[in-house]
């Protein structure tokens, strides 16, 4: 309702803005917000969730607004991505509006204050929901190099995490998706497995890890991966982040600009790339489905076709908070 007043004021600012001024808003004012909480609890991953919607990561990259984005409902909240050092991102703009197709375009480029920052915001501080924390590599590192940015930031959130995540599928630093490629994924989880046993043996328990792949995945793929995350007990799969392809919002004035485009045109892919995995992991590997979920109806798809948890994102903005709950409810 609320947000149906303040839209077109939003939408008639440039969308980063926009992002920023909303959660600037919210985390000033989340005091006199009634705490929303819906409880339709689920066990995934060892976990126990609230409830299963989520926010998808990206909109709080440093986990700066998790005391007003904890009052809106959500049965986990995913920070990040993250870097082990701060790096501004893609010079502005960087994201993009097709509202014709309540879709987003972004390129951000993991702008983001570091790792350390995000744990002087996650630690000793309570909270009523699951927090991911999503981790990426330096612009500035190579490739060939990028296990030891994982690494470095997979040590130092485990304690703090309730799950983490690793982000191999943002167009947007070059040459990271490559690492969802067999030889390179191998020595990734391998590398990430090695010290995954050191701080189990350290800390004596299990952070979940969770894989978040892209939409643009080539379907020979998709078995390739799944006996990795099985051999490397990868304990979720994230499906998907954003896509390059333009299927959907081909001649909009803003199709051609570069960056992964998310929200309703995304809904396709997403929902096959889901199913796709179910039928190769079936119940064995939890999938968590983002990408154009909108609505309570594409909610309950989503688990019909297979997904134990769903995150939204662009949907957030198109809708407004209330669609955390309308979804939530409806489940
Ligand atoms: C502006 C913007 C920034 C994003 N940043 C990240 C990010 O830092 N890390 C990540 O894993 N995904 C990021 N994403 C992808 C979302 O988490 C999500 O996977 C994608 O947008 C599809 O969901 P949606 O259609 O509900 O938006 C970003 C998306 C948007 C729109």
């Amino acid at each position: 309702m609320l947000y149906s007043l303040v839209k077109p004021i939003l939408f008639s600012l440039d969308p980063e803005l926009a992002h920023d001024i909303s959660l600037k808003m919210l985390q000033q004012f989340h005091r006199w917000l009634p705490v929303t909480r819906v409880e339709k609890p689920t066990r995934v991953m060892g976990l126990d969730f609230p409830n299963p919607v989520g926010l998808a990561a990206g909109l709080d990259k440093n986990a700066d607004y998790l005391d007003g984005l904890g009052k809106l409902g959500f049965g986990f909240i995913e920070v990040g991505s993250v870097t082990p050092r701060a790096q501004p991102g893609n010079p502005k703009p960087r994201i993009f509006r097709l509202s014709a197709h309540q879709s987003l375009i972004n390129r951000m480029g993991f702008n983001n204050r570091g790792v350390d920052h995000l744990l002087t915001q996650v630690d000793n501080k309570p909270r009523d929901f699951i927090l991911g924390i999503n981790i990426g590599k330096n612009l500035d590192t190579p490739v060939a190099d990028a296990l030891s940015d994982y690494c470095l930031c997979y040590e130092k959130v485990y304690a703090s995490a309730d799950y983490i995540a690793i982000n191999i599928s943002s167009p947007n630093t070059p040459g990271l998706r490559d690492l969802q490629n067999e030889k390179a994924l191998e020595a990734l989880l391998a590398g990430i497995g090695q010290l995954r046993t050191s701080l189990e043996d350290k800390y004596q328990f299990h952070r979940p890890l969770v894989l978040k792949l892209s939409p643009d995945l080539d379907q020979k793929a998709i078995p390739v991966i799944s006996d990795l995350l099985r051999q490397y007990g990868v304990d979720g799969l994230i499906a998907t982040n954003t896509t390059v392809s333009r299927d959907g919002v081909q001649g909009h004035g803003l199709s051609e600009q570069n960056g992964g485009l998310s929200g309703a045109a995304l809904r396709d892919k997403s929902r096959h790339l889901l199913s796709a995995f179910y039928r190769e992991l079936g119940d064995e590997i939890p999938i968590i489905s983002v990408g154009g979920i909108d609505s309570a109806e594409e909610a309950r798809l989503r688990f019909e076709l297979g997904a134990k948890l769903v995150q939204l994102y662009t949907g957030l903005i198109y809708r407004g908070p209330g669609l955390v709950k309308t979804i939530a409810l409806s489940l």
